[in-house]
């Protein structure tokens, strides 16, 4: 910026808007390719430089031996930090990628990709998926290690739409909860003191879905993007969180409007970063609230910012939520083999108090908790769960018994052996199926005194390929609250 001119706003754009199957290079995305080999060409010349892609790539998770002196492991999943945390890595990093571009790096910012509201760009972006660029040299954004299961995504299979829905995340009215029992709220559980990775609650809806399972689809079962220690290696990594910090907005911005936390807790939390001369920087979540006013960027296309006065009474309705009550749970664990189906079966007790046994007021809400999630890697494939199931029925993600997706992104980094607060918290799912029980209850399909959830591949078998002898995954509980 040169002296006396007003900060400058850079605009995040679709890249489905920049590039396209005919045309996929946009000089932004141009850019971003070349800014990347630089990147990973530095790790080669000095590979202690913290600026480099794999030290980059470490900073979220390192993969195989830590490196003295290098900032790693700092990712912040499973809790109400997930959210600023990325937000500051990837605003740290796009001021890297813009430090490789000269004077075309003044008004660069980071693309996004948007893969849920229009089925076409399921796909991966072109760009990502094409050997080499326009010179012939070879691109830095394509890589193999990425699905070849299914989707394949380098030859352009789109994503489930499962994958990339964002209906229960925009569902969640509130940022972050504690109420045992419930969801987590919209940007994960509150978590205090910090932990490594992440905290003992659920993780948010937005988390789980579409983020963790796009992660997965792109991944597959050796790709990169599927596990915490490779994900930022893959150049599509950042355009996929890009979207996930792009959708907080989205979400602020709703009707009614919705409110980020107001805690000290969270506000006053601070990580290390690294910034674009390689020095480490702290960075608080009270100083990456604004992306405009704080960071310089916004997002093409967002909706007209909320009106601050509201906010205030949203805040106020986060406070003194009553816990949900368990009615059921089942603690023997569920293995899931590939491309099997597993079942649990829980039994249902009468809730105890009358407003969740709804004798008063509407019905109750009811949440399904799969948690205590082990498993050494990542089986590369989404689960898709059912509620009430016959064995004879399909999974169809379509049917009144789906209930939502788990990818167990993560998953290796969770099952971990460790002490007091450096143990790893197991992975843990919050649904709220009260829609579900709805469409069953409608349907006759409901019984007030069990209810069996089925965990199922939410791909056909043939698609499955490889997949079908994936890791297990074990689930040590399976829990349904109402409130
Ligand atoms: Cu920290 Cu999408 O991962």
């Amino acid at each position: 910026m040169k002296e006396g001119d007003m900060p400058t706003i850079r605009v995040r754009q679709d890249i489905w808007e920049l590039g396209t199957e005919t045309e996929p290079w946009h000089p932004v995305i141009e850019g971003y390719a070349k800014a990347v080999r630089a990147m990973m060409d530095l790790a080669g010349q000095t590979p202690g430089d913290p600026r480099s892609w794999v030290n980059q790539a470490a900073i979220h998770e390192r993969n195989g031996p830590s490196v003295f002196g290098r900032l790693e492991a700092q990712c912040q999943h499973g809790c109400w930090f997930f959210l600023p945390w990325h937000r500051m890595y990837l605003w740290q990093f796009e001021q890297i990628i813009r430090s490789h571009l000269g004077g075309a790096g003044d008004d660069w910012a980071l693309p996004y990709w948007n893969y849920s509201d229009n089925p076409d760009h399921r796909k991966l972006p072109p760009a990502f998926r094409t050997e080499t660029l326009p010179d012939g040299s070879s691109n830095a954004l394509y890589t193999e290690d990425r699905n070849t299961a299914g989707p394949r995504v380098n030859a352009g299979e789109p994503l489930d739409g499962v994958a990339v829905s964002v209906t229960d995340a925009m569902a969640e009215q509130v940022f972050a909860r504690s109420t045992p029992g419930t969801t987590a709220g919209f940007g994960g559980g509150r978590t205090n003191p910090l932990f490594h990775h992440s905290a003992a609650g659920p993780a948010g809806p937005l988390e789980i879905t579409p983020h963790g399972s796009v992660h997965v689809q792109v991944g597959g079962p050796n790709g990169l993007m599927a596990s915490f220690g490779t994900a930022a290696l893959d150049p599509i990594f950042w355009l996929h969180h890009a979207n996930i910090d792009r959708l907080w907005e989205v979400w602020r911005r709703a009707q009614p409007p919705r409110a980020n936390p107001a805690d000290s807790a969270w506000l006053s939390m601070g990580f290390d970063l690294i910034d674009e001369t390689g020095a480490r920087a702290k960075m608080q979540v009270n100083d990456v609230l604004d992306t405009a006013a704080q960071l310089g960027y916004t997002y093409a296309g967002l909706p007209a910012p909320a009106p601050a006065a509201a906010e205030k009474e949203l805040i106020a309705m986060t406070d003194g939520e009553r816990p949900a009550e368990m009615i059921g749970a089942v603690e023997e664990p569920v293995v899931l083999a590939g491309a099997a189906r597993a079942k649990a079966s829980v039994k249902l007790a009468a809730p105890r108090r009358p407003r969740e046994a709804g004798l008063i007021d509407s019905a109750p809400a009811t949440y399904l908790h799969i948690e205590d999630v082990v498993g050494e890697a990542n089986p590369g494939l989404l689960y898709g769960i059912y509620v009430n199931l016959a064995d004879g029925d399909e999974a169809n993600p379509d049917s009144p018994h789906f209930a939502g997706t788990v990818s167990f992104f993560g998953i290796e980094v969770a099952s971990g052996e460790g002490e007091g607060e450096e143990a790893p918290h197991r992975l843990h799912y919050a649904f709220n199926i009260s829609n579900v029980v709805e469409r069953l209850r409608a349907e006759g399909r409901w019984d007030p005194n069990s209810l069996d959830v089925t965990f199922a591949p939410v791909r056909g078998l043939e698609r499955l390929g490889q997949a079908a002898a994936a890791p297990t995954v074990q689930i040590g509980r399976v829990s349904v609250y109402v409130q």
